[in-house]
């Protein structure tokens, strides 16, 4: 078997276009846009990828070619107007530079859109079935609007040619306009649009054709779409097959993009975005399938998380072009670390799924443990040398006090790392310790082994003290000693257990659970599965409005699904209010935050998730012996300048979960901010 590299470095050519190598990222919408235009945040997010080696990189997820597919909703890219072909020539510019294609993705949502936005309209599609994920009912697309719905995909097409672009892909995937069309849990049309599968890939055939008329035959086109809906009602891996090989007999498009599931609704989404729940590669015989068929190259996504995976895919002939979108969210070098024979140094998207979930509640991608994506003008991918080599000391071996070891060592300084504990992680330790959740411990494990390769000193088992910090005279101390749980202050809260003390295997869980959890993320949720799985008859009571409503829409789903088939009791509106001894067991008193009627649970044991309180006490210990009494410059911070170095003793910083409970992405960016300039 040759090794990753051979494989993985050999060059495809599509029509005119030599793609360098077979790894791209397909196209996402990490809501960077802005004013519907790619302009630079979005374009350095790309360029990255591109000096990084990718060969193809593809942005603009679901740009919109007509004003009833909004842009605005994921700060996404409209290309409905010719306004943003500057734009794309200046994006284009920029990539290839690098000797990477750039490509954009093309579509009309149809219903899986909003209508509450920018222009009000309402939303179209095949037949007026509503869509679950997004709470629409469409209008019956009629002629008028098959006609400039058509006209709006050529003229977008036209902008991407005018645009210096290498070519597009339109989206047939994930319950978009045009699949809306194929699949029959959508299209009950009796017209010559609907009834036969020949007839439900019209409208498509006719967007293909106009685009064919406007860019000719040399411009390269592609198509995303799903290899199986993989649900009841919907398009079978039989009826894909059979519309790729139609599509590609036509000469209407040059690559297939294909993928598993589509996303109409919450499950839905989470298997067409498979999260760390998933096994590697897990819908990898669907591009497979059509790759047998077709005679264009066949892309593929999903969850490919690791180079020689990627390599099998290639080498076996599932796919011509192994698509690796999150893998380089998490690392956009990892094509030159592959060439560089530095495998061992990528850093491996562990599925969390933190990059996908943010945007559905209108933020923008991040990943949680690379702080430099996404912010590429402000935090670089590779930390610069200091001027001078300073000694660091490091307290704190979760997430932030290893990001700050690792960027501390890049830049040159001498670092020591004390850790409390027999082993590195902190939290994620304890959250790794939970179902489904274990490949979380990539994230410590990566920068560890990063750490330790640049010269990192790691003692454990090493409870630091004032005195300890001092004698190891340092210029720099960083503290990052992370959380505890906070227990509350409720009447008889001292009668509960937290959800560390069963993760981390301290309590056992016994006989009826009620889990209170206060703050909706994964804790509660993992916590209790974990022990449902253990046998424990599990409540879980909350505040809010559902179970988990913190967690996002990829992950979610899989909490609920869990938490059902578990035989959870899921509890919502209620907070505990009240711990009372009955014998030897405990009674809860859970309050009805809407009427205020009160209910009693009598279980064997209460356990409760409220998040952290920082583990600050080395922190005030140390602050009047330091020369900036841990003070952190803001202003200073912010703009990306060093902090001010004392002129005696030592300067103290206190990071992530130890100054207030927030989360991984959180402590690490803290880390990195900070340290890159220090
Ligand atoms: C933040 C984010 C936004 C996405 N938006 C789109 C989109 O608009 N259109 C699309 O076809 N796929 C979209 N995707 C899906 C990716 O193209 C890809 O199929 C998915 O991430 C699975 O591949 P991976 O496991 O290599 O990341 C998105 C993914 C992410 C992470
Ligand atoms: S947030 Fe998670 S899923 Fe997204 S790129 Fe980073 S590690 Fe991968």
């Amino acid at each position: 078997m040759p090794s990753p590299a051979e494989t993985l470095l050999k060059p495809l050519t599509i029509k005119h276009l030599t793609l360098r190598n077979r790894v791209m990222s397909t196209s996402h919408a990490p809501g960077y846009g802005s004013d519907g235009k790619p302009k630079e945040r979005y374009q350095l997010y790309h360029e990255e990828k591109a000096k990084g080696g990718i060969a193809l990189t593809m942005f603009g997820g679901s740009s919109s070619v007509a004003v009833d597919s909004p842009a605005a909703p994921w700060n996404q890219i409209s290309v409905a107007d010719d306004s943003v072909i500057p734009f794309f020539r200046e994006f284009s510019d920029r990539v290839h530079r690098h000797g990477a294609a750039l490509m954009i993705q093309l579509t009309h949502m149809g219903r899986r859109t909003r209508w509450d936005t920018e222009n009000w309209l309402p939303t179209v599609s095949a037949s007026a079935r509503r869509e679950p994920a997004h709470r629409n009912t469409p209008k019956e697309m009629e002629d008028w609007d098959f006609k400039r719905i058509v006209a709006g995909f050529a003229a977008a097409a036209r902008r991407c040619k005018e645009g210096g672009l290498d070519g597009f892909e339109l989206s047939a995937a994930h319950g978009h306009l045009i699949d809306q069309f194929w699949s029959p849990s959508v299209n009950r049309r009796t017209d010559k649009y609907g009834g036969s599968l020949e007839n439900r890939m019209r409208f498509g055939i006719e967007v293909f054709e106009a685009i064919r008329a406007e860019v000719g035959d040399d411009y390269i086109v592609g198509m995303r779409m799903s290899g199986d809906e993989l649900i009841d009602d919907g398009l079978t891996n039989e009826d894909c097959v059979a519309i790729a090989r139609s599509y590609a007999e036509r000469g209407l498009i040059d690559f297939v993009n294909v993928l598993g599931g589509q996303a109409r609704d919450h499950m839905a989404h989470a298997v067409s975005l498979p999260n760390m729940s998933f096994p590697v590669a897990p819908f990898l015989h669907l591009p497979s399938s059509i790759k047998r068929e077709v005679g264009i190259p066949v892309f593929h996504a999903q969850r490919v998380t690791d180079l020689a995976t990627a390599a099998r895919a290639v080498e076996e002939g599932h796919v011509d072009m192994v698509a690796m979108t999150r893998a380089h969210i998490a690392d956009p070098h990892l094509v030159r670390k592959l060439a560089e024979g530095r495998l061992d140094d990528v850093r491996q998207c562990v599925g969390a799924g933190y990059c996908i979930d943010r945007i559905y509640v209108g933020g923008d991608a991040l990943c949680i443990q690379n702080a430099a994506t996404g912010r590429e003008a402000t935090m670089p991918h590779v930390i610069a040398k200091a001027a001078a080599r300073r000694r660091v000391l490091v307290v704190g071996a979760g997430p932030a006090g290893l990001e700050a070891a690792r960027v501390c060592a890049e830049r040159g300084h001498s670092v020591l790392l004390l850790e409390r504990a027999a082993a590195a992680g902190g939290q994620i330790a304890v959250a790794a310790k939970a179902t489904w959740r274990e490949a979380l411990t990539g994230i410590p494990r990566w920068l560890t082994q990063q750490a330790l390769k640049l010269g990192v000193e790691i003692r454990y088992g090493v409870e630091a003290t004032a005195a300890l910090v001092e004698a190891e005279n340092p210029d720099l101390v960083i503290l990052a000693t992370g959380g505890r749980p906070d227990r509350g202050d409720f009447p008889g809260s001292d009668l509960a257990v937290s959800a560390w003390d069963v993760l981390t295997g301290a309590v056992e869980p016994a006989g009826s659970v009620l889990l209170y959890d206060g703050t909706g993320q994964h804790h509660g949720a993992s916590c209790a599965e974990f022990m449902a799985t253990r046998g424990a008859l599990v409540e879980i009571a909350t505040p809010d409005r559902m179970v988990a409503e913190e967690v996002g829409t990829t992950n979610q789903p899989i909490h609920l699904r869990e938490l059902y088939r578990l035989g959870v009791m899921m509890t919502t509106n209620h907070t505990l209010v009240e711990i009372y001894p009955e014998g030897n067991r405990r009674v809860a008193v859970l309050r009805n935050d809407y009427t205020h009627e009160e209910e009693e649970r009598l279980v064997d044991q209460i356990v409760v998730e409220l998040g952290t309180l920082p583990n600050d006490g080395l922190y005030f210990d140390l602050k009047e012996l330091a020369a900036n009494r841990g003070e952190i410059d803001l202003d200073r911070l912010l703009a990306g300048r060093p902090q001010p170095v004392p002129d005696r003793g030592f300067a103290l910083y206190r990071i992530g979960d130890a100054v207030a409970g927030r989360n991984i992405h959180a402590a690490i960016y803290d880390a990195a901010r900070l340290c890159k300039d220090l």
